[in-house]
Parts: C-alpha cells; sequence; structure tokens
C-alpha cells in the first residue's frame, strides 16, 4: 500500500468486514432471487454508522473521512453488491450533498434520519431522454410564490421505491443551459410525487431502480438545494465522490470473484491434479490480483485527494473508468475458471459477473468518463 491506513480506518474496514460477511453473505443469493429490498439490514448499517458515514458526529455521523468510507463499502460491496449500490448513492450523493450545500435548517432536519438510517436517499437526474447529456434534461420546476412546481420524468433511480427523500434536479430557467438547472430535496410523501415503473435488471436486482414521476409536484422554496441554478453543478460534484464509490464497489465484487475463484481452483482436479498446478490458470490469477490491486490503490488514492481538500474530479473519473473495467475482467475470468459450474446459480461467481455489468455504466459510464479525463488533461494550462 502506498500510504498505510490509520488504526482508526483499519478499524472501519475490518467492523464492515465483519459486518458483510457474517450478516449480508448470508442473504445475498436469495436476495438476488427474490429482488427483497434489504431494508432489515439497512437498519442495522445505520445502527453501526454506515449511512452517514462522512456526515459529522453534530449530525449523528461518523464523521469518518472518505478513505474509510471506500473501504468500507468495498466490504461491503463483496457480500452484497445490491447493498453497496444503496449504500454509495446514500453517502456520496445524497448525505455529503445536503452537508455540504443545505442551510442549517436543511442538515438538522434531514441529516440525523439519513444517517441513522431512518430514510434513504436517492439522486433523480437521470431522464430517459437525458442519461450521459443531464444538461439536456426536460423536467421543470417553475415559481409560484413560496413554492416550485415540479413536472417531469426521472428514469433509472437507485432507490427510488424505498427512498424517503430524493435529491431532484430540474430546469428553471430554459434560456441557462446548465446555469438553468436546479436542484431540490423532495419528500417521498409530496403530493405529485409518483413511483413509476420498476425496472427488472440483470444484476443488482435487491436494490430497487424505478422512475419517478413529478405532476404539479410542489416543493416549498425552503427545499432548493444550495441556490437556484446550482443544481449542475451540485450534481457534478457529487457524481465525483459517487464515482469513487462505484469504484470501491467494483473492487469488493472483484475480491469476492477472485476470492472464490481461488478457492475453486485450489478444490478442483482435473487430468490428475489440482487445476490451481496449471500454469495457464496461475498467469490468469496473478494478472486478476494486479488488477485488483491497481484499482483499489487508485481508489484509495482519489478518496484521500478528496480528504486533502485536492481537486479529485480527474483521479474519481480515472479509479471508476479502471475499477469498472476491471471488476467485469475480473468476474468473467472468475466464471470462466469455475467452468459449467461459472454458469450456474449454486456458485456466487454468476451472480457477481451479472452485478459487475452496469458499473461500467451508471454514475457515468466509461465513454463519459474518458470525456471527463481528457478535458482535464487538454484544458490543464500548466502542460506545455
Ligand atoms: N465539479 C464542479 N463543476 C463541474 C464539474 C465538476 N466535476 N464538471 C463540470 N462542472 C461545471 C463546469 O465547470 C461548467 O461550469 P461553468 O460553465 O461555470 O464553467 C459546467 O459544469 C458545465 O460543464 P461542461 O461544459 O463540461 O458540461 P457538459 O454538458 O459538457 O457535460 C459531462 C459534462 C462530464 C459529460 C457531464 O454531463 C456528465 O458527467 N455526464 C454523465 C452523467 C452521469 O454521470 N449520470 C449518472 C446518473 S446518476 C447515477 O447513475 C446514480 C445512480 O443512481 C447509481
Amino acid at each position: 500500500m502506498f500510504f498505510k491506513l490509520t488504526d482508526e480506518q483499519i478499524m472501519i474496514q475490518t467492523m464492515a468486514r465483519e459486518f458483510s460477511r457474517k450478516v449480508l453473505a448470508a442473504t445475498a443469493s436469495e436476495r438476488d432471487r427474490t429482488k427483497e429490498f434489504p431494508a432489515e439490514n439497512l437498519k442495522k448499517m445505520g445502527d453501526l454508522g454506515l449511512l452517514g458515514m462522512t456526515v459529522p458526529f453534530e449530525y449523528e455521523g461518523s464523521g469518518a473521512d472518505t478513505v474509510s468510507y471506500a473501504l468500507a463499502l468495498s466490504e461491503i460491496a463483496y457480500s452484497c453488491a445490491s447493498t453497496a449500490v444503496i449504500m454509495s448513492v446514500h453517502n456520496s450523493i445524497v448525505c455529503e450533498s445536503i452537508y455540504r450545500l443545505g442551510t442549517e435548517a436543511q442538515k438538522e432536519q434531514l441529516l440525523k434520519p439519513l444517517a441513522t438510517g431512518n430514510i434513504i436517499g436517492a439522486f433523480a437526474m437521470t431522464e430517459p431522454h437525458a442519461g450521459s447529456d443531464p444538461v439536456r434534461q426536460s423536467a421543470s420546476a417553475v415559481r409560484d410564490g413560496d413554492n416550485y412546481i415540479l413536472n417531469g420524468t426521472k428514469r433509472f433511480i437507485t432507490s427510488g421505491r424505498n427512498a424517503g427523500l430524493i435529491i431532484v434536479t430540474a430546469v428553471t430557467d430554459e434560456t441557462m443551459r446548465h446555469k438553468g438547472i436546479s436542484a431540490f430535496v423532495v419528500k417521498k410523501e409530496t403530493p405529485g410525487l409518483i413511483v413509476g415503473n420498476d425496472e427488472d435488471k440483470m444484476g443488482l436486482r435487491a436494490s430497487d431502480t424505478t422512475d419517478l414521476i413529478f405532476k404539479d409536484c410542489r416543493v416549498p422554496v425552503e427545499d432548493v438545494l444550495g441556490e437556484e441554478g446550482d443544481g449542475f453543478k451540485i450534481a457534478m460534484q457529487a457524481l465525483d465522490s459517487g464515482r469513487i464509490g462505484i469504484a470501491a464497489q467494483s473492487v469488493g465484487v472483484a475480491q469476492a470473484a477472485f476470492d472464490a475463484a481461488v478457492k475453486y481452483a485450489k478444490n478442483r482436479a482435473q487430468f490428475g491434479q489440482l487445476i490451481s498446478k496449471f500454469q495457464g490458470l496461475r498467469w490468469i490469477i496473478a494478472d486478476m490480483a494486479t488488477e485488483i490491486e491497481a484499482a483499489r490503490q487508485m481508489t484509495l488514492s482519489a478518496a484521500a485527494m478528496k480528504d486533502r481538500g485536492e481537486k479529485y474530479t480527474a483521479q474519481a473519473s480515472m479509479a471508476k473508468l479502471f475499477a469498472s473495467e476491471m471488476v467485469n475482467r475480473v468476474t468473467a475470468k472468475a466464471l470462466q475458471m469455475h467452468g459449467g459450474y461459472g454458469f450456474i446459480k449454486d456458485y456466487p461467481v454468476e451472480r457477481f459477473y451479472r452485478d459487475a455489468r452496469v458499473f461500467t455504466i451508471y454514475e457515468g459510464t466509461s465513454e463519459i468518463q474518458r470525456v471527463v479525463i481528457s478535458n482535464h488533461i487538454l484544458k490543464d494550462k500548466r502542460r506545455p
């Protein structure tokens, strides 16, 4: 490891590992089958301080740093990637944005129930026709006295059905491009907010992904997050942090697939010897281990930059790009090493392979990460 973890970071990692392997692992494959939202486990995670990790103590959070958060998220993803994505959006995008930009009243009112896990947070920016290009979103928010009236449809919203609070972006001034987008904190029970279609997904099946439909949904002006017109920047900053989360999640799933593959190779005999004796497989194991370690270092390095208050947009995108592509390679190799057994549901590697597939897509596709990274390189005035 390039830098040494502190005692506190190791303690948080160990606590998350024990919870993940003792509690989450037991029912992860059942949840994958039934698509049951892990409500009870999330309550326990709230009690353990895993749902307000970077929120300060004064708002009932854990006051942990981003490195600790990334370590914990990898551990949760190791056993249940569905639970990990709920945790990731909730912590990195929702809690952090409210802590960073909320008014004192918003922080007092919202952070405690979020950090303790009494409510789960969601983030609604994507629309049916605005995914990679959220500037062209069409949901609108029109001021009417002390309220804004929201109309539009948001798509692919993680925890859309089960969240108690949603950060929603909408256009308040269509002449202003990204500066005409604002962010709102909308409580689930608000009239005019309707949960639409639940997606039937290939992976992450215990994490609900839904449409959210806003029909003349009245949101008080006090529930604007930041200033009117700040919504796009708030979303981009939230995604910088979120991308560290997806990288951490990728590392966790890759480690789980790797451990399963190594265990299998050490127990499976063919041609009169354990398959782990074949050089062909040993080289694959070495490559997998090397890629996972590289992704882990990139993820923790981006997290440490964030903790030091440095600009980390490009490094978060690099970590997300590399780790999410790595986990797709690693889970495919792990499945291949299992032979026919990799293709059946008796072995968890099949679920890891399906769960990993979306990591190169959500919170910005690999192609968008390359846009972000190349923009940073080409706009850097210090370069010749
Ligand atoms: N931090 C702060 N500000 C930022 C920023 C960042 N990381 N990135 C951009 N901005 C600012 C720019 O500085 C600029 O502001 P100014 O005009 O004041 O200078 C403004 O935002 C517009 O920037 P761009 O011109 O670069 O914007 P763009 O339209 O070209 O798009 C993009 C940039 C990177 C492609 C962006 O649209 C993007 O990230 N797209 C992907 C969207 C995405 O990740 N969606 C995921 C949905 S959420 C999800 O998946 C969560 C889940 O549920 C799991």
